[in-house]
């Protein structure tokens, strides 16, 4: 295939996905590769096929003294240059090829090998200023292509359908809507429904959730959605995360950052965050992957134009 947006610098996992010592595969662009990191936060990135017999290196094992990816079919132990290693010799060529990546604020992030066109984006620190980690959520494979999977993130409607049933919002304004570039940025102010107590014990973190709340989006695409928004227990920041990973299967995960009110509602917050926002992470899922092939739209929505943006920057790539 061709890669999908070609230059583009892709977050393809935080350094917590990854363990220790542990065979990670990633799939971009139709490119499988291995990551590993050892116990001192090196991380190591190759092409995943061995070039003996073609087993893939990701079904194998890391050798914590050495650190190198040992093959799962004949055991042949690669370093993270892509160099063969036998009984204490070390090969004078790559035999597999590195993929490039660079780590900012434990985030892994490539380019495929290609060349640059766009830099790596700060919104992350930027966003995330003052709060704390909390963790990764979502992580999934999405039976979609790129353009439908980041449309719904910049789909300022799909609240009171693809998300009905978690935040009952009832009516959804944009006061603000600014962009440069490939950065965008909206405010949002929801209204939501009045809660039963049936949903309040089948969803219990709608009660962390105000009657009327303002989130703050911004974007660097094509990877980056973030929002943030202050709940009555904390602040709140999620940084969703999207790659191509075929010409119709997108990788995506959410890192979750938070600032609680109260040291002691820390672990409250936690809990419901990350369980909530795999929940959105499947209903978005669910509206990609179970919608006929796009066709031109019959009728329009309001605040529409910003995912038109968005459509927008992809095709004139
Ligand atoms: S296929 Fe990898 S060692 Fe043989
Ligand atoms: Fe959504």
């Amino acid at each position: 295939m061709e890669p999908i947006l070609l230059g583009a610098p892709w977050l393809i996992a935080h350094r917590s996905m990854l363990g220790i010592n542990q065979p990670y595969k990633i799939t971009l662009n139709d490119h499988d590769y291995v990551l590993w990191q050892n116990q001192q936060g090196e991380v190591f990135a190759l092409d995943n096929i061995c070039p003996h017999m073609q087993a893939p290196l990701s079904d194998g094992w890391i050798c914590q003294q050495t650190d190198v990816i040992a093959c799962p079919f004949h055991a042949l132990e690669f370093d993270g240059q892509g160099r063969l290693h036998n009984c204490g010799k070390v090969g004078s060529q790559p035999l597999l090829t590195p993929l490039e990546i660079v780590i900012k604020d434990d985030c892994i992030w490539t380019y495929g090998g290609y060349t640059p066109k766009i830099p790596i984006p700060d919104l992350i620190p930027k966003v995330s200023a003052g709060m704390s980690f909390l963790g990764v959520a979502g992580e999934k494979s999405i039976h979609g292509t790129f353009l439908d999977s980041i449309s719904i993130n910049y789909d300022y409607n799909h609240q009171s359908g693809t998300h009905r049933e978690l935040f009952g919002i009832k009516a959804n304004r944009i006061p603000v809507f600014e962009h440069d570039g490939y950065w965008a940025k909206v405010v949002q102010e929801l209204d939501r429904d009045d809660s039963t107590w049936n949903d309040i014990l089948g969803n219990p973190v709608i009660l962390t959730a105000p009657k009327t709340y303002t989130g703050t989006l911004e974007y660097a695409f094509p990877s980056l959605t973030t929002f943030r928004a202050d709940f009555p227990i904390g602040e709140v920041l999620q940084v969703h995360v999207l790659y191509p990973e075929t010409a119709t299967q997108t990788k995506t995960f959410v890192l979750v950052y938070s600032k609680p009110k109260h040291p002691i509602l820390k672990l409250l917050l936690g809990r419901f965050v990350l369980s909530a926002v795999a929940t959105v992470v499947e209903q978005d899922t669910r509206s990609i992957e179970t919608s006929y092939p796009r066709q031109p739209a019959k009728i329009r929505l309001p605040n529409e134009e910003i995912m038109f943006l968005a459509q927008k920057l992809y095709r004139e790539w």
